[in-house]
């Protein structure tokens, strides 16, 4: 027996009955799709029956207004979705002749339409060669393969495909998805998946290994941290800049820049600089652990402030000291 058919016999014995399953319709099992996209079984069911009774067709979901469209989907949020659906409907009447593309290449080209949601019309339809992965599918892969590889890479995602193409090949794909879903939803849950009851359970690696409770490898995202600073373009006379060198250690160490101090975030976003300065502009200077939030500020006048040993230098001398990119980017855009 093969990992596919294990799934298939499995999903012919215990998978969920549900609506969208007692239909061969793209049209219906597009619709079930996107709204599963937005919320669980239960009240998708809910809406489901809704927007069909009203919109029972493509043809009829296509003429109908925008404004009626989002009230049916008013509570599952992310209106675009509705939107792309409607705009798709449109699109399927006047680029397909009014009946949906068969293959999950050409329904991709539909407005909102991406891997999942193509491969899961194409298969759910159509009977298209192809396995349909969502967040529960790629946690019984890397499960059952025992993959470390972090689940929210798109080379894992490609690479999981492989496996569950793989699996499908040549059987039949629709038993196929919709067990690996239930599985998904159903057994091998997050939190306490039902080893003892998986159809999977004898080449399982996380089973066999005691890896359940570290597989999937989600790495957790960095959140990366800002410093907020204020630099002065000081020029009390025309083509005349302020400049310092700074200690030969750490960032910059060595170079040459403007003045510029740290300020707290809400200072800066605020642009009021304390030191009364005219703003000039922004960015964001990108470090590998630290992202550096700068404002420019230009002084006509010498500010009382110990910016240790300062000294002014005329414009056109400024290729002649090594300054950060940063600082040049400033002296660009502000100088010349
Ligand atoms: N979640 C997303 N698509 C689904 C489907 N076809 N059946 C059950 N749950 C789903
Ligand atoms: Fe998931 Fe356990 Fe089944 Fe492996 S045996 S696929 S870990 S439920």
């Amino acid at each position: 027996m093969s990992t596919g058919q294990d799934i298939i016999d499995w999903y012919h014995q215990y998978g969920r009955r549900l609506p969208w399953r007692d239909t061969y319709d793209p049209y219906q099992i597009w619709i079930a799709e996107v709204i599963l996209q937005q919320t669980r079984i239960e009240q998708g069911i809910k809406y489901f029956y809704r927007f069909i009774e009203r919109f029972p067709s493509v043809a009829e979901l296509a003429e109908a207004e925008q404004d009626e469209v989002l009230k049916y989907w008013e509570g599952l949020g992310y209106y675009s979705r509705a939107r792309n659906l409607h705009a798709a409907a449109k699109q399927i009447q006047t680029e397909f002749e009014g009946s949906f593309p068969q293959h999950y290449t050409t329904l991709e080209k539909l407005k909102g339409v991406g891997p999942y949601t193509s491969r899961a019309i194409g298969s759910f339809a159509f009977g298209n060669n192809a396995g349909v992965i969502d967040g529960n599918v790629l946690r019984v892969v890397s499960r059952f393969l025992g993959d470390h590889s972090p689940i929210n890479d798109v080379k894992t995602r490609k690479k999981f495909q492989q496996v569950v193409d793989e699996w499908v090949d040549g059987k039949d794909s629709r038993a196929f998805n919709h067990g690996m879903m239930d599985i998904g939803a159903t057994i091998c849950s997050p939190k306490k998946p039902a080893c003892l009851i998986c159809p999977l359970q004898a080449s399982c690696v996380a089973f066999k290994d005691g890896l359940t409770h570290i597989l999937p490898y989600k790495p957790k995202k960095l959140k990366r941290k800002a410093r907020y600073l204020n630099f002065y373009l000081v020029s009390p006379e025309i083509k005349q800049v302020m400049i310092r060198q700074r200690d030969t250690e750490g960032l910059w160490g060595g170079l040459w820049e403007i003045p510029n101090e740290e300020v707290e975030q809400e200072s800066w976003l605020s642009k009021k600089d304390p030191l009364g300065g005219t703003y000039q502009m922004e960015f964001k200077h990108v470090l590998t652990h630290l992202d550096l939030m700068i404002h420019v500020y230009k002084l006509e006048s010498i500010p009382n402030r110990n910016w240790g040993k300062t000294s002014f230098i005329a414009t056109e001398e400024i290729p002649n000291f090594a300054f950060s990119k940063a600082v040049l980017k400033i002296f660009d855009k502000t100088l010349y």
